[in-house]
């Protein structure tokens, strides 16, 4: 008797310690902790604190992982995954290993871990951060529970040109709004303490201007000017900073011809000089020994080297570090001081993570954490928030309840792969609900729902059109739906055009000249040409590649459960040709004019976008007028408050994002002619007015000069509230001198 209740409280214990909440690290006692320990450590155990390894793609550690733990010699795996497989290997760590220092298990928990939201720019569509910081934190806990304490997100790239497959991973093309969404990633991740048992470390990526890669090729180089890397592929950084994030991962790009892997400038000087960040940078996947390609090494020791003496703390995959550093730190080539630093960096996160606490993840609870029914309801709505209404002539949406039968055509119409994205985590199709699904589920019995596949979404094959056009013949009105696979966007997946691939635009011309009404929907991972189907179809909804309630959210939009509110968050162009195309671009001495042939445009195609950034429908109308200023001139210090009033003119409730830009007219520099300093999603029922109001500060109105300092110039500005990047109001205020 007595053996079992030691038995039972033995196992009480242990399952305590699994589950408790670590202790809240005070900042002196980490910092001591870390010195501790370091003051221990062989050179090959500090090297192997800078080594992560990869595991193997279905979440298994590798054999070999077992004895570099064993010896202290590996401080990280990436994909290794499960709570079965995490605790295995961290118990040869805590307990075989010398020092006992726990293994951080990191993973690409980009838009979910096995509950899958919508891709980020989807998310970003929603101009909503509180849902991606409530999406996040539904990823962090299941992510968690699958034994993992770092996740490789949020993904902070600006992307000004949609060839770019990664477009699909970050928030768009601005740097306000991506700044707001990458900051409110990072408290969803990380939550006011990242070891609390539901959470995980962020890791703001890929440091830094990855998204400007020349000709949109992905891991191609970028040429920017250093104004144009502080006021353009900096901010969300320092937001994701100012919001706490715990690591960063350095890009695969080269920038002015130095890569970011070996790049002192934005690794040590304004990360560390200027922004003060104490956490650690991870290299990307190889991109130290990568060096070598770009050329700025002439072998691996090279390689280590510069990325390490750059500032990269943690070598991901390649071990030049491991390899190279004894005789590195032989031939003075690095320093003990910048080991030292790199393996402090990475202690003080691991100890802050409360990884010495609580190493191990509770095995028994990790079923229960996926999928919860409040994280696909919240899965279903942001994916329904995130829609963008592009078009809706003679309102064609929403589709009426007592609609008496429906087409439902095209390759992404029952496809449960497309909406989990490239980036799946461990998403599952099983758990994916496909438009197809969704709107069964949705119609009433009297609802009958005709499905025709048409055609894949690549290759030549016309053979399923002529039953696409007969259930879009028998039906009240045919819903299409197209767009890209979830091969064709994320990392290695740059296109050279923006056209729907294979026959899906001819499948939509042949629903289309049956003469029933047709809806066709987006499901797709960067803005398209999709001028033909724009000019001649009369409703098109971008769904995004929405996750994995793809479809239920898909069916509440198109019935109109959901009233559509999401805006673009990257301009679509008319083609390819117009890339890189975004709204906050300078001015010329040549502004396009139509009747002026010697003015900034094309020949062949309108200079303006297809959709301006900002972009977006709804199944009512808005206003917005009376735009108010509180003073007519201010000085840099002050704040000025703009106030807007904006009125549901229709007669359904439903959302409007309500933004803010301004333009510094004259400047010592050319100045953008619009750059967004605001917005608000308010919903308003029919006939409801709001005033809307924003606070200007110096901050927003300031841009890097010449000299590279940050400043505000007096002079004119101008202050415009829109709907959207192109249709505003605007007025003018002054700023003087002090
Ligand atoms: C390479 C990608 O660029 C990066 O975003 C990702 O986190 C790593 N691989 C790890 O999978």
């Amino acid at each position: 008797m007595k053996r079992i209740s030691l038995v039972f409280l033995t196992v009480v214990c242990v399952l305590l310690a699994a589950i408790a909440p670590a202790r809240s690290q005070r900042p002196r006692d980490v910092e001591q902790q870390v010195n501790a320990l370091l003051a221990q450590m062989t050179l090959a155990e500090k090297l192997g604190q800078l080594q992560q390894l990869d595991g193997e793609a279905n979440g298994n550690y590798r054999p070999e992982h077992v004895e570099l733990a064993r010896k202290g010699l590996l401080g990280s795996t990436l994909n290794v995954r499960g709570a079965q497989k995490t605790n295995e290997l961290q118990r040869v760590a805590v307990n075989e290993s010398r020092l006992k220092i726990p293994l951080l298990f990191g993973f690409d928990v980009i838009h979910g871990y096995r509950t899958i939201f919508p891709i980020p720019v989807g998310e970003a569509a929603s101009w909503d951060p509180t849902l991606a910081e409530r999406s996040a934190a539904v990823a962090a806990q299941e992510a968690n529970n699958a034994g993992l304490r770092w996740t490789f997100a949020p993904m902070l790239d600006i992307a000004r040109d949609p060839r770019w497959g990664r477009i699909t991973e970050g928030a768009g093309e601005d740097p306000f709004l991506g700044a707001a969404f990458g900051a409110a990633r990072v408290r969803g991740f990380q939550g006011a303490d990242y070891s609390a048992p539901d959470k995980v470390l962020a890791c703001a990526k890929h440091w830094v201007a990855y998204g400007a890669a020349e000709g949109g090729r992905d891991y191609n180089t970028t040429e920017v000017s250093e104004n144009t890397l502080r006021e353009i592929y900096f901010p969300p950084f320092k937001a994701a900073i100012d919001a706490g994030v715990g690591t960063l991962m350095s890009s695969f790009n080269a920038i002015n011809g130095v890569p970011a892997t070996s790049n002192a400038f934005v690794l040590t000087k304004v990360l560390r000089d200027e922004w003060k960040f104490d956490g650690f940078v991870v290299s990307d996947y190889t991109s130290v020994r990568e060096l070598i390609n770009h050329g700025v090494a002439a072998n691996e020791e090279q390689a280590a080297a510069a990325a390490l003496n750059a500032g990269v703390d943690m070598e991901m995959v390649s071990r030049s570090y491991n390899q190279f550093g004894p005789k590195l730190l032989e031939q003075r080539k690095i320093s003990l001081a910048t080991i030292d630093e790199a393996v402090r960096r990475i202690l003080r996160i691991k100890f802050r993570l409360g990884l010495f606490d609580r190493p191990y993840t509770d095995e028994a609870s990790e079923p229960q954490s996926l999928l919860r029914p409040a994280s696909l309801s919240l899965a279903r709505e942001i994916a329904a928030r995130s829609m963008v209404l592009l078009k809706n002539d003679r309102n064609v949406l929403p589709l009426p309840n007592n609609v008496k039968s429906i087409a439902v055509i095209g390759p992404l119409a029952d496809d449960r792969r497309a909406p989990l994205g490239w980036w799946a985590g461990d998403g599952r199709e099983e758990n994916t609900i496909t438009p197809l699904a969704g709107l069964k589920a949705k119609v009433s019995p009297q609802t009958m729902v005709l499905y025709a596949k048409g055609s894949d979404v690549t290759g030549d094959s016309t053979a399923g059109f002529e039953q696409a056009v007969a259930v879009a013949k028998q039906s009240d009105v045919a819903v299409v739906f197209v767009g890209e696979t979830h091969e064709m966007v994320g990392e290695a997946a740059s296109r050279s055009t923006l056209d729907l691939p294979g026959r899906q635009l001819d499948l939509v011309k042949a629903v289309q000249a049956t003469g029933k009404p047709t809806v066709v929907v987006l499901v797709n991972g960067r803005p398209l040409a999709i001028g033909w189907i724009v000019d001649n179809v009369p409703a098109i909804l971008e769904s995004w590649m929405g996750g994995s309630q793809s479809g239920n959210a898909v069916a509440d939009v198109l019935f109109g459960d959901v009233n559509p509110g999401g805006k673009l968050p990257v301009t679509f162009p008319r083609s390819v040709g117009q890339v890189p195309i975004y709204y906050n671009h300078m001015n010329t001495g040549r502004p396009p004019e139509p009747e002026n042939r010697y003015t900034s445009k094309y020949y062949d195609v309108p200079w303006t976008p297809l959709f301006p950034f900002g972009y977006g429908l709804s199944y009512t109308t808005f206003k917005l007028s009376n735009l108010q200023l509180s003073a007519p001139r201010i000085r840099s210090a002050d704040r000025l408050t703009v106030s807007v009033e904006v009125e549901n003119a229709g007669t359904r409730a439903g959302d409007e994002v309500v933004q803010l830009y301004v333009r510094d007219v004259v400047a010592s520099m050319t100045r953008p002619v619009k750059e967004l300093k605001g917005f608000q999603r308010v919903t308003l029922q029919p006939g409801e007015k709001r005033r809307v109001e924003f606070t200007l500060t110096g901050d927003h109105l300031a841009f890097w000069n010449r000299d590279l300092r940050f400043v505000v110039e007096p002079g004119e500005f101008r202050v415009m509230v829109g709907s959207n990047s192109r249709d505003v109001i605007e007025a003018k205020f002054e700023v003087v001198e002090r």
